[in-house]
């Protein structure tokens, strides 16, 4: 490479552009970062991309990333991906996992207490200065299931331990006990699982095979008194199922961050169900995004600078 050249350009299509590039440029001057927030200069800055960062990737635009050969996503999930997944097998797709537990486990147990405490119904009678005193069951003698035991998923599960709950939850690979889960079961034996959770979490990618998972058949396993809880991709669910099942109380309630197509429609029927919480797909972003997230990409820099393994590395054909 002629001297003064960059040894690697890096194409950052993402609201945060200009940040990532000031990161970049501290640290790395050999690294040519060229901004390109929305789709303005995508198309031309794309052909001498050798690496992209951007939460979605620009599938619009992946005729024309010739020389591409890393995707570092900023998120945890690499779905955008899935429909050129057979095109891309020659780049390295890399994830942000690691920065997004704590805050959705946060997220998560404010659910479980406010679904199962009704704090709607308490929000509602305060404001009509009703007072309605109830008992309210320990959380201890509850049980939460979380579907999907990754990063965030294990972290959920460590979090509803630490509230003194059983945890119960499954996974692709059983071989190995996971740290607070009190029965772990294979991610084909749904139907097991469901009907023993007051709480089913939904904390897995959404691959092909994971959407749609959760239909009438699963639903039906979910028991009248139990919630279901979404953080991971809206279309793992059948949103019209789901939607049934809260309307004629076949499960209890939900809390969701993640729906079907977002911004959730303003006519869906979610907004104003008095059995569910929705919230605008926020459960897995923390403050100061950016610099949380940049000592992965960095170690990616430094890694792919000296031709290094990347961390962090997606299998595509299993979503994680
Ligand atoms: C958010 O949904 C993410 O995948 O990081």
């Amino acid at each position: 490479m002629a001297a003064g050249s960059p040894e690697l350009t890096i194409v950052l299509n993402h609201p945060a552009a200009e940040s990532y590039a000031r990161l970049i440029g501290e640290r790395f001057p050999q690294v040519r970062a060229l901004v390109a927030p929305g789709t303005d200069r995508l198309e031309q800055y794309i052909e001498e991309a050798d690496a992209l960062l951007a939460f979605r990737f620009p599938v619009e635009v992946f005729d024309k990333a010739k020389r591409l050969r890393w995707f570092q996503c900023t998120g945890a999930g690499v779905d955008s991906l899935f429909p050129i997944r057979d095109r891309v097998g020659h780049i390295t797709v890399t994830n942000a996992r690691g920065i997004h537990g704590d805050v959705i486990a946060d997220y998560v147990m404010a659910g479980v207490t406010m679904l199962h405490w009704d704090f709607r119904r308490f929000l509602r009678e305060q404001a009509d200065r009703e007072w309605n005193p109830r008992f309210v069951a320990p959380l201890a003698d509850k049980t939460l299931g979380v579907i999907g035991l990754g990063s965030i998923g294990a972290t959920i599960a460590r979090r509803a331990k630490s509230a003194g709950m059983t945890v119960v939850g499954s996974k692709r690979d059983v071989s190995a006990p996971v740290e607070g889960v009190d029965e772990l079961f294979r991610s084909d034996a749904l139907e097991d699982l469901l009907p023993l959770c007051d709480f089913v979490v939904l904390a897995l990618p959404a691959t092909p095979e994971t959407v749609g998972l959760i239909g009438a058949a699963e639903i039906a396993r979910i028991r009248s008194d139990a919630f279901l809880i979404n953080i991971a991709r809206g279309n793992i669910v059948v949103e019209a199922e789901l939607i049934k099942a809260l309307q004629t109380g076949a499960i209890a309630g939900a809390m969701l961050d993640v729906f079907e197509r977002e911004p959730l429609p303003k006519d869906s029927p979610l907004w104003d169900m008095p059995n569910v919480i929705a919230t605008p797909h926020v459960s897995g972003a923390p403050t100061n995004y950016t610099e949380r997230m940049f000592p992965i990409f960095a170690d990616n820099i430094e890694r792919f600078l000296k031709g290094q393994a990347l961390k962090n590395v997606v299998d595509l054909a299993r979503g994680y």
